[in-house]
């Protein structure tokens, strides 16, 4: 694999916004694309057409398109585990022995979830989803952001290991109405095991005779969940090539298509399908996943950027800067290459954000005027929800666009404090609805967007060795078998008497 060489695209003149536009009457035409019910808007980036192209060759040098097609071949691209990586075969896009085990396991969790809801299970009214990372995080998205509506189950997913955060989520539960869908890929995971056996201890002093009859395990390691005490009829698998944070799509995702219904829960495949096809099919210059990757790259390769900020204008998205956080920073937070060399050149920046207009209260300040660039992504839907008034909803779009020119254009002031300087990018997606279908293309185009960035940075976006270090530490200092440094050492005594 090549060493990625940025000379080329840090040569290339260094352009105001304003200028583009007015030397490239098509700028639009050429840096917006509409996919999946999703109009995507990069004309306010500084990639210029030579950025587009010096990208594009960097992209053949780096084989952009043959480690596309072997990623959907189903081929052992995360090296460092040996793994295929899978997760568009759940959408029906891989191989063909990949689609079909997925559509097995999608069948399987479909049949549970008919039994579910003829009661087979008892009169079941709530879903307790206890898992973490992307265990946890994608489910919530889901069922956040289309579950607003729905009147079928209440679902609460829980994460924390603070005990808090279940006494909470189960306070207007009814233990014997109530099914636990205990979700982690290892089943080794300390806070999730760990909400699994408080969230049962919780059913059995509410009187439930057989705890574990209210219990699925979503999980690539069914063996472990037998062991823990599931009945293999309740197990939902899914195949060890599937990431934890590309795992939705999967059983993981059982919270959503019980809590949603199981139509909702194929259309979302559906919409991640037309972009996987998307992806796979479209010349690199106008393919949606791979410009938004050429825009980040820019950021932080010519302009030092080390954040970027995403910023959702609809209250139903607001969990998504958080989901991103784990998909972007967990996959391409590296610091080697594939080859286990050490990279000279940065990798993902840190993705942080939030919900407009919120967020033009606290944190644009800086967005504005401060001394970090930050490339800024807007999201937002044309279609108001049912319950959103029209007034509101206006107010909501002609802030966010307004927040994407005034960065851009900025203004001068003879007082300096209150001058803008403008030239700031931004990149818009504006979604047609919100609905199963464009959150599953959203979500899709994300995970091709880390996946182009990971290969044109030349690392590997699939492990994540970074995580075990402390997750190591806290258990052998819980067993006793750690001394920790003379600082630890003295907080942990304070913290917890030891
Ligand atoms: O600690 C990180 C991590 O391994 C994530 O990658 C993963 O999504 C999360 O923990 C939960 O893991 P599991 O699904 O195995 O419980």
């Amino acid at each position: 694999m090549p060493t990625p060489d940025w000379s080329p695209i840090k040569a290339l003149a260094q352009t105001p916004l304003t200028d583009l536009f007015a030397d490239d009457p098509d700028r639009l035409a050429f840096l917006t694309a509409d996919v999946a019910g999703i109009h995507f808007d990069w004309s306010k980036t500084h990639l210029a057409r030579e950025a587009v192209e010096a990208f594009a060759a960097h992209a053949d040098a780096m084989d952009l398109a043959g480690k596309r097609d072997a990623l959907f071949a189903g081929e052992a691209i995360n090296v460092t585990e040996g793994r295929a990586v899978e997760h568009s075969a759940q959408r029906g896009e891989g191989a063909p022995d990949s689609v079909a085990q997925a559509r097995a396991f999608h069948a399987r969790m479909r049949a549970l979830i008919d039994a579910i809801e003829a009661e087979a299970l008892g009169p079941i009214r709530h879903i307790l989803h206890v898992g973490i990372g992307g265990s946890a995080l994608g489910p919530d998205l889901l069922v956040d952001a289309l579950g607003r509506e729905s009147d079928r189950y209440d679902v609460a997913i829980v994460s924390n290991v603070d005990g808090l955060a279940l006494e909470e989520a189960v306070k207007d539960f009814d233990p014997q109405a109530t099914l636990l869908a205990v979700a982690s890929k290892t089943f080794t995971t300390t806070e999730t095991m760990l909400n699994a056996e408080s969230a049962i201890a919780w059913m059995t002093e509410g009187g439930v005779a057989d705890p574990y009859g209210q219990v699925v395990a979503l999980t690539a390691s069914p063996d472990k969940a037998i062991a823990w005490g599931v009945d293999e009829t309740r197990i939902l698998p899914f195949s060890e090539s599937v990431g934890g944070r590309y795992s939705l799509w999967s059983s993981i995702g059982f919270p959503a298509a019980l809590g949603l219904g199981w139509d909702a829960f194929e259309e979302l495949l559906e919409g991640a399908a037309e972009m996987d096809r998307h992806f796979r099919l479209t010349p690199l210059r106008q393919n949606a996943p791979v410009l938004a990757a050429f825009a980040d790259l820019y950021y932080t390769q010519v302009r030092g950027c080390e954040t970027r900020g995403v910023f959702a204008y609809d209250e139903r998205l607001r969990l998504l800067p958080s989901y991103l956080q784990q998909l972007e920073m967990e996959s391409n937070g590296k610091r080697v290459t594939v080859e286990g060399e050490p990279v000279t050149w940065p990798t993902a920046p840190i993705t942080w954000g939030g919900v407009g207009t919120d967020a033009q209260h606290a944190v644009f300040q800086l967005l504005h005027q401060g001394t970090h660039l930050v490339p800024v992504e807007f999201l937002g839907v044309v279609e108001p929800e049912d319950v959103q008034s029209e007034a509101h909803h206006r107010q909501l779009l002609l802030n966010m666009l307004a927040q994407g020119a005034a960065l851009m254009k900025g203004k001068g002031h003879e007082d300096a404090a209150r001058a803008y300087p403008g030239d700031r990018p931004s990149s818009t997606l504006l979604l047609d609805t919100l609905e199963p279908r464009t959150l599953g293309a959203l979500i899709a185009f994300y995970e091709h967007r880390t996946f182009v960035n990971a290969v044109l940075l030349g690392i590997n976006a699939f492990d994540q060795f970074g995580v075990e270090l402390g997750k190591e530490m806290a258990k052998a200092a819980d067993a006793g078998d750690l001394d920790f440094d003379a600082s630890t050492n003295d907080l942990l005594s304070r913290a917890l008497g030891a």
